[in-house]
């Protein structure tokens, strides 16, 4: 079965689409076949991984992306998914292994005006249909918005691993420690819907910091993050497995220039100078493979 990884951050701009993308990517070409669910309504990994014109005519369309599956609620999430999404201009396949399940505007339709069924909420219905697509992929990666409303939900309720993205500054360590309690209220309130067959909630798997400068020194940064995951741990809020990720992401400006392009960086390095953040992503998507949170415990252990 696939391992489901959500990246989530109670903060903006920490890189968690970039990151997901990014390491989607490289996971595909180790070999992996990888499905990366887009539950930002901000649209923006599937605008980056679509390119605008192929983006604008799903936006336009109402149907053929996440939310028509509560709205109308006649589609399925197998018959949405965009295959092999990165395409040249002329539609030849750029990255075979990479699928989307593309979002558009409509899903901020989820905070407000969507009516919640009580016995059967969106996350439960979007659940039973990722699984029926999970043995499909080895990976399946979700892009959150940097909140814990109806729409990320959908992506913690499914998700077996959450990663955190992080910048050195003081508002990524608040970010983490109010997404930690957002989460575990979540948990409490959707505990319910747990079947064996849907699994155990998400564990942390780690913080991963990204966008990290040349000259400048995380090690204070990342203290203070080991230390407040080492309190969560003793609260045992997070499992003990959590970690701060070895590898970091630099700041690169190819990270920018590659949502323009609509490729990952891994697909432009061989075009352009590389400035090494290529292979941070690999080092990632490395550690990620070999740093399975639930492989690590006995699953009677895991909660
Ligand atoms: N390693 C990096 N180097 C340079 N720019 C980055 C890096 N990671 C992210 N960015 C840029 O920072 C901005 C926010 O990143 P993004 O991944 O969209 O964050 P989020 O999804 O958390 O809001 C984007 O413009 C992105 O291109
Ligand atoms: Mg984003």
């Amino acid at each position: 079965m696939a391992r489901k990884l959500a990246f989530i951050n109670y903060k903006g701009g920490v890189g968690k689409t970039s990151l997901i993308v990014n390491v989607a990517a490289c996971l595909v070409q180790k070999g992996k076949r990888v499905l990366l669910c887009d539950l930002d309504t901000q649209s923006n990994s599937s605008i980056w991984l679509l390119r605008i014109e192929r983006w604008n005519r799903l936006n336009m369309e109402k149907r053929g992306s996440v939310y028509s599956i509560l709205e109308p609620g006649e589609d399925r999430i197998k018959d949405l998914i965009v295959k092999d999404v990165i395409r040249d201009n002329q539609g030849n396949v750029q990255l075979p292994g990479l699928d989307l399940l593309p979002t558009t505007f409509n899903l901020i339709d989820i905070e407000n005006e969507f009516a919640i069924n009580p016995q059967n909420p969106h996350y439960l219905i979007f659940n039973e249909q990722i699984r029926e697509v999970e043995k499909d992929y080895d990976f399946i990666v979700f892009d959150c918005p940097p909140n814990i409303l109806n729409a990320s939900q959908l992506a913690i309720f499914s998700a077996d691993e959450l990663y955190v993205p992080a910048n050195p500054d003081a508002l990524s360590l608040i970010g983490f420690t109010l997404m930690i309690e957002k989460v575990l209220l979540f948990y409490r309130r959707s505990a319910g819907f747990r079947t064996p067959e849907i699994g155990n909630f998400a564990r942390v798997a780690g913080v991963v910091f990204n966008s990290i400068k040349a000259n400048v020194d995380i090690g204070v940064p990342k203290m203070r993050m080991q230390l407040r995951m080492n309190q969560f741990k003793k609260q045992r809020l997070v499992s003990n497995e959590a970690k701060i990720y070895n590898t970091t992401i630099r700041d690169a400006t190819i990270v920018r220039r590659a949502v323009t392009l609509g490729l990952p960086v891994c697909l432009i390095e061989s075009r352009e100078a590389n400035d090494g953040v290529g292979q941070d992503y690999h080092d990632l998507a490395d550690e990620i493979l070999a740093h399975n949170v639930n492989a690590l415990v006995p699953a009677a252990a895991s909660s």
